[in-house]
């Protein structure tokens, strides 16, 4: 199998995420997310978007609260998009540079998320140290979300993807094809992730010092809301929330 997705430095791979529709992850994902870190409270006032992409959960976090939100990517591609596509006055797009946000104080931050980026990262030691710095620049008491492809249900074939190929299993870190659909029935979009059990979130999460760890599945609750009869995402849960709080 050909090497994981690069993020940082391939155009089309920016082009063709941002132009994938997103459905599943709006109706079960985000909302998940956002209610796990507290999005509305009026004690979250700056929210991290660790591995933001083309900023279209920044400006989402935006536009369902008056926080402001630092959005940070390794991709300078992805900013340009997001900078450009999704501009917003409470949005900050802001590079990471070696792994750092150097750009946040030590516990200056009231809720962080990181949505799609641990499975984009096929090193468990990376991963514990992105947890690592998230973890620096959260106040006590704020609450850090991850939300990924479920583990658990590799290969089914969802509304608009499908990670992992039916019928087969994947061991830690191990490499997954994943196929995005793309807009007007082209070929879907063709990227290579990471799998990481449920296990390995929980862990990289209680090392870095997070705790009071819950894990989600949502389910979709109503199944008009995607197109055709028989949409998976009403029976097998798609995505993977894991949550935790700085003590
Ligand atoms: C699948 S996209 C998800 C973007 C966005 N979070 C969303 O849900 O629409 C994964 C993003 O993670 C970023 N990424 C990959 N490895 C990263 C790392 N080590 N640190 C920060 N971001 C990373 C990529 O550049 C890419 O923008």
């Amino acid at each position: 199998m050909t090497t994981s997705t690069h993020w940082k430095d391939t155009v089309g791979v920016a082009d063709g995420f941002d132009a994938y529709d997103d459905l599943p992850e709006r109706l079960i994902g985000y909302p998940a997310v956002f209610a796990a870190v507290g999005i509305g409270s009026p004690a979250v006032r700056t929210v991290l978007d660790y591995g933001c992409g083309p900023g279209k959960v920044a400006a989402r976090i935006a536009a369902a609260c008056d926080a402001r939100v630092v959005a940070a990517d390794i991709s300078p591609r992805m900013l340009d998009i997001a900078r450009s596509r999704r501009p917003h006055p409470r949005v900050d797009y802001r590079e990471i540079d070696s792994g750092k946000l150097t750009f946040l104080a030590d516990g200056s931050v009231d809720a962080a998320m990181s949505c799609y980026v641990f499975i984009n990262v096929g090193d468990v030691a990376l991963l514990s140290e992105i947890a690592a710095e998230i973890h620096r620049v959260l106040r006590p008491g704020a609450r850090y979300a991850v939300l990924d492809t479920n583990p658990g249900t590799t290969g089914v074939r969802f509304s608009t993807f499908r990670s992992g190929e039916p019928g087969r299993s994947y061991g830690p870190g191990e490499r997954r094809r994943v196929l995005l659909e793309q807009p007007g029935g082209g070929d879907p979009l063709e990227l290579i992730d990471h799998h990481w059990p449920r296990q390995t979130y929980l862990d990289v999460l209680s090392e870095a010092g997070f705790s009071d760890l819950t894990v989600e599945e949502p389910l979709l609750t109503d199944p008009s809301a995607l197109p055709g009869d028989n949409a998976a995402e009403a029976t097998r849960p798609p995505f993977l929330i894991v949550s935790g709080v700085k003590q």
